[in-house]
């Protein structure tokens, strides 16, 4: 079975098939079968927009599709960058959404976060399977690590006593929010329509 994933960032599809990879599913990135569209992710909720975006693959190639959206909600910044978080800084850039995290959390004491990431999976016949996933952790002032992407050089977590980036994907799979959503999709996937086998 071939699903494809509405998504170009290698990051998310590494850790995506990696979940994935006793299955017999057949991933291919939007790239892979020649689709470079700016899908528009206008939704309110992580939710909204991965239902927008499997939505917008599935109707346009007629195919099943998997798509993710996913941030980091700061308490104290009221679940800021949220839903913003790729764009967080008008660079979308990696270090200025981290630069201007830090920024607005100078002398703030709560640290405490999460990542949230939900994933669809979207059918030709418009039903659909949505799963949420969410890690928590705290932002510490000084980069560590050199792994990940995003905000992962901020994100300690308390378990590990390292930073996303301290840690390979393997042992991030264990327990971040992308790998709690993939997980989640696999147990309703099975249950609702019997496809991975
Ligand atoms: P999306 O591509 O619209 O889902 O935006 C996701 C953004 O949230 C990324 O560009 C990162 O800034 C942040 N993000 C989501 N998941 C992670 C993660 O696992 N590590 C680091 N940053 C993440």
């Amino acid at each position: 079975m071939q699903v494809i994933i509405a998504t170009n960032n290698l990051n998310k599809v590494r850790e995506i098939k990696s979940i994935f990879k006793d299955t017999n599913i057949e991933f291919k990135t939007m790239g892979e079968i020649g689709c470079h569209d700016d899908i528009v992710e206008d939704g309110n909720s992580f939710s909204e927009n991965a239902i927008i975006k499997a939505k917008y693959i599935s109707k346009k190639y007629n195919c099943i599709a998997m798509s993710d959206d996913s941030g980091l909600e700061v308490e104290a910044l009221g679940g800021a960058p949220g839903i913003y978080s790729a764009r967080y800084a008008s660079t979308h850039i990696d270090s200025d959404n981290n630069a201007l995290l830090l920024k607005n959390l100078k002398g703030v004491e709560n640290r405490r976060a999460n990542y949230t990431c939900s994933i669809c999976v979207y059918y030709p016949n418009d039903e659909y399977v949505i799963s949420e996933g969410k890690v928590y952790g705290t932002i510490i002032d000084e980069a560590r690590g050199e792994n990940g992407f995003g905000y992962d050089p901020y994100f300690y977590i308390e378990e590990f006593h390292k930073t996303f980036a301290e840690v390979d994907l393997a042992k991030k799979n264990t327990i971040s929010h992308r790998a709690r959503a993939l997980r989640g999709l696999r147990e309703k996937l099975d249950e609702n329509f019997n496809i991975i086998r």
